[in-house]
């Protein structure tokens, strides 16, 4: 995203290789985190780093991994800097937030994705934004696509988590419900629900069987549940692509208009 942004107009491609791989190297630190903060077995296909190796080391694999993303940004601009550190502040909060649960609104739910998900990727075009010269308001509108970018892929990770198979995402599925993470299908299911099994008390307890998860699934799809879902993640995608009306047309444009077209599609 910080590529594509940057060759909006000229840039130095020294500088944006090295935002876009401190970008990258700030994402694959918090998945080390997330990890293990969610008891994950598997990553990408291959086992989750903290079980290789042990806790501790992936935590100190995880801090290595931030401290060389910001080796990386030490002659970046100070805006830069700053979106950035804030975006990991944010995303501690959104995983400190989930680990609570203890709000169990739509509103929560968004601002819980927002902090964990959508703030990075504003940053990194942001990021773009900033080393192609842009000015302060289209620096905020490709905020604005990189927030709405977040929202939709974050949704489409939660509907993965209950639909997708994990020979394709690379990664456990039902891990949400296991957790009792309440993710916005089980949000609209629990507001919408006739009465039955106290699910909300049974994700909390963290205690639902295999067989379980294979009802509850079948009653959010009953429910329209992951239809819901696919629609609010269809929702911030076209929120995205009017941001980008804002600004002249061009390739980069046409390109992050294919990218927040397919974020919410994952093949
Ligand atoms: C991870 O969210 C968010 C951060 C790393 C900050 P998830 O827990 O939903 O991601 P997956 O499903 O493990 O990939
Ligand atoms: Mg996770
Ligand atoms: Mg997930």
């Amino acid at each position: 995203m910080v590529a594509v942004v940057a060759t909006y107009a000229p840039h130095n491609p020294e500088q944006v290789k090295r935002v876009g791989a401190a970008i990258e190297l700030i994402h694959l630190a918090s998945l080390v985190h997330d990890d293990l903060l969610d008891g994950a077995s598997t990553r990408r296909s291959r086992p989750a780093l903290y079980r290789v190796c042990g806790s501790t080391p992936a935590v100190l694999a995880g801090d290595y991994l931030f401290a060389s993303a910001f080796d990386l940004l030490s002659n970046a601009p100070q805006d830069i800097l700053k979106k950035v550190t804030r975006a990991i502040r944010a995303m501690c909060e959104g995983e400190i937030a989930e680990l609570l649960q203890s709000d169990c609104s739509e509103a929560g739910y968004y601002r819980r994705v927002e902090k964990k998900t959508a703030v990075l990727m504003a940053a990194a075009c942001a990021s773009g934004a900033i080393l192609a010269g842009m000015d302060q308001p289209r620096i905020a509108i490709l905020e604005t696509l990189g927030h709405h970018m977040g929202i939709a892929f974050q949704i489409a990770d939660d509907l993965l988590d209950l639909e997708a198979d994990p020979a394709i995402t690379g990664k456990d599925a039902w891990q949400d419900i296991r957790r009792g993470v309440v993710t916005l299908p089980l949000i609209h299911f629990l507001s919408t629900a006739p009465p039955g099994p106290p699910w909300l008390e049974k994700l909390a307890a963290g205690t639902i069987s295999h067989e379980e998860a294979g009802v509850l699934l079948a009653s959010l799809r009953e429910a329209g549940s992951l239809e819901y879902a696919r629609q609010q993640a269809a929702r911030h995608v076209s929120l995205a692509l009017q941001a980008l009306e804002q600004l002249p047309p061009s390739r980069a444009r046409d390109t992050l208009a294919r990218m927040a077209a397919d974020i919410a599609t994952p093949a």
